[in-house]
């Protein structure tokens, strides 16, 4: 009996060890090794014989990309966004596409916290201070940042991260309020402890806004100048979400100029490259995309492409299908 040959997966970076040998056990694996993102000929290349892609959040699956895959089944996107795939000229093609929601929920939150709590209290300034030996002692109006406990939280898009965000702020005693397409239903905003504003109403009242909604042609540049010009002059912004949801030269002008306090950013505009100037800003905290990245979370992240793909060549619908 000829020998059965195993589905051909295409890898546009190498995921942690414990995913890979897992991966590498069912499938006949080519992984695109670098420590860059893929590049669109190196894709172009890899689709022509893949039965399945893993893609990453910064590869572009438009519908170039798919029509050069004659073969493929499955488009496994390792990242609970899927802003880069294009669903349609997938579905056009009976191609499956899939994410990985859940697992990152809480780690996303904390890092969104994290921005918060180190841009509110000025911790990159404080850590730079001590580091420099140029730090004479403990002074009453030194590096004063802004109180978090008993502020109001404004959480754009009540998703899952979304209500881990208010989760958080709970034990931090913060009025929670709220905005998102679909109102949750009263019993559900008491149970949570949130309530629901209009987008410019949230922008008006609260300290702090966070982002926590997927990037959409409605989503693209949300936060416009417009937009920051609602907020107190003495409110923070965070995005953990996709950075174009921000207008990044309105917020750098709008920083600069003091209209609003600070901001946190895991995620910018056109990342890796930045709005020139953007490292100059002080009352801004910067992280290079990584919600997402604790061990324990990216290894969880890859065991659902894992069980995606599974369920896609055993004739079974994946668990994390979005076509
Ligand atoms: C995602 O999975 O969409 C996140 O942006 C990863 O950090």
């Amino acid at each position: 009996m000829a020998p059965r040959t195993l589905p051909h997966i295409f890898l546009t970076r190498t995921l942690p060890e414990a995913v890979m040998d897992k991966l590498i056990k069912r499938f006949d694996v080519h992984v695109q090794d670098s420590d860059r993102p893929i590049t669109r000929a190196q894709l172009l290349r890899g689709l022509r014989s893949a039965d399945g892609l893993i893609s990453m959040l910064s590869d572009p699956i438009d519908r170039s990309a798919i029509e050069a895959a004659p073969r493929l089944k499955i488009i496994a996107n390792y990242a609970v966004g899927y802003n880069n795939v294009d669903l349609k000229a997938a579905a056009e093609r009976n191609i499956l596409v899939t994410n990985t929601p859940g697992v990152l929920t809480e780690t996303t939150a904390d890092l969104a916290w994290s921005l918060l709590m180190a841009v509110a209290r000025r911790i990159p300034e404080a850590d730079q201070l001590v580091r420099s030996g140029t730090w004479r002692g403990w002074a009453p109006t030194e590096l004063l940042g802004s109180d978090i406990y008993g502020k109001t939280l404004g959480i754009v898009g009540m998703g899952r991260i979304g209500q881990a965000m208010a989760r958080r702020a709970e034990g931090f005693s913060m009025k929670v309020v709220y905005t998102q397409r679909h109102r949750l239903s009263l019993r559900e905003e008491k149970k949570r402890h949130v309530s629901y504003l209009s987008l410019a109403r949230l922008l008006r009242t609260s300290d702090y806004v966070s982002l926590h909604l997927p990037l959409t042609e409605a989503s693209f540049h949300l936060i416009d100048g417009k937009a920051l010009g609602r907020m107190k002059t003495s409110a923070f912004l965070i995005n953990t979400a996709r950075g174009p949801i921000v207008d990044e030269r309105a917020l750098m002008l709008a920083l600069r100029e003091k209209r609003i306090a600070g901001a946190g950013l895991d995620v910018f505009e056109a990342e890796p490259r930045l709005t020139p100037r953007l490292t100059q800003i002080k009352n801004l905290v910067m992280a290079p995309h990584i919600g997402s990245a604790s061990t324990e979370t990216r290894i969880q992240m890859g065991l659902i492409v894992l069980e995606n793909i599974k369920a896609c060549f055993s004739g079974r619908v994946p668990p994390n299908m979005l076509n």
